[in-house]
């Protein structure tokens, strides 16, 4: 078991949502924090003041990383453009995906790096042949965004097997919570659905709404990351990071139009290029064996600390009226 107290640990990406939330959770820990960000969705304002070294740079950046990457114990990898961007232009997709996570790897090669945690995506099963969807469950890749998050998984697992080095990676399901900012275009759908219910406007749903997800809380997802990082049982593999709960999209907006008290009703639009997965709930048993960690939010709880997040963002903790 990897202890972190005094380690010196790099987040990539960790400015970003669920960065930003790891990184905070390991400076509680008594970790000696390196956040490395190119501010490109991420932004300073998510972390906290102080507690932690900043590194503007882009993971591209291959001499930066061979410099900083060795120089820590823990690495990790969480870096990405997301799949808006990756759809909209598929090669900086791939140079910070692939590329990226080649220079992390490369980089901690040779070196005295513990562990490398790679945030990897449920993306990768695409449409599933069965629900719920276990990690070795066949893969079928939808969009240029789940290539490169395979891609980079794919790395992690060969320079295991190849080199020893010691790599673990998590495929997150739709993590949401506080830290996932609306004004960003490129956020998750329930920081959008709230900020339009606060301004009284309907939420748009693209599709029918019957498609499902498996929405995760943002500290279980921590946690979980946290577990498979430290975990020696963890080496060399993949764990999903769900709930185990499907939920369709229409059945999210009315937890949330009952939880803001907002006087509205859905609207339906044209599906977008990237709503192409019908139905997603991940099996957390092997997550929840080899790590024992089991997800502790439920999706209603979740969405409420959410709320009131965004709420304390928006309007200084007035009520909507
Ligand atoms: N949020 C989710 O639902 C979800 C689901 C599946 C996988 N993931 C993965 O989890 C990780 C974190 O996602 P998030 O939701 O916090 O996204 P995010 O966009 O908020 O965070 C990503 C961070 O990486 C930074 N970044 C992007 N390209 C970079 C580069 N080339 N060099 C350095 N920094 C760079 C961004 O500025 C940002 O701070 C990503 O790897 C993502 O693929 C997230």
């Amino acid at each position: 078991m990897i202890q972190l107290e005094n380690k010196r640990v790099l987040v990539t990406g960790g400015a970003g949502f669920v960065g930003s939330n790891l990184v905070r959770r390991l400076i509680r820990d008594g970790a000696r924090v390196t956040v490395l960000d190119d501010l490109f969705t991420g932004t300073l304002a998510n972390l906290p003041p102080t507690g932690f070294d900043f590194i503007e740079g882009s993971v591209c950046d291959a001499a930066l990383i061979d410099k900083v990457v060795p120089e820590h114990a823990v690495i990790f990898h969480m870096a990405a453009r997301n799949i808006i961007v990756s759809t909209k232009n598929p090669r900086e997709d791939f140079e910070s995906n692939i590329g990226g996570t080649l220079n992390v790897l490369m980089a901690a090669r040779g070196s005295q790096v513990e562990r490398i945690l790679y945030t990897s995506s449920t993306s990768v099963y695409g449409n599933p042949r069965y629900l719920p969807i276990n990690e070795d469950d066949h893969l079928s890749l939808l969009t240029p965004y789940a290539v490169s998050k395979l891609g980079g998984e794919n790395y992690c697992m060969a320079f295991y097997e190849s080199y020893g080095l010691p790599t673990t990676a998590v495929r997150y399901s739709n993590v949401f919570g506080p830290g996932q900012h609306p004004s960003n275009p490129y956020c998750g759908v329930v920081a959008k659905f709230i900020e339009a219910l606060f301004e009284g406007r309907s939420p748009v749903i693209h599709g029918d709404g019957n498609q499902t997800r498996d929405f995760t809380y943002v500290d279980d997802a921590v946690e979980a990351t946290l577990a498979a990082a430290r975990s020696d049982r963890a080496l060399g593999e993949v764990f999903n990071v769900g709930t185990g709960v499907e939920t369709r999209v229409n059945e999210l907006v009315a937890t949330l139009i009952k939880v803001t008290g907002a006087n509205v009703e859905a609207t339906h639009s044209d599906r977008r290029d990237i709503d192409n997965i019908r139905r997603r709930v991940v099996n957390i048993e092997k997550t929840r064996r080899a790590l024992r960690w089991v997800p502790e939010v439920t999706l209603e709880k979740g969405l409420r600390r959410t709320v009131e997040w965004q709420r304390a963002q928006t309007n200084g903790g007035a009520k909507p009226a």
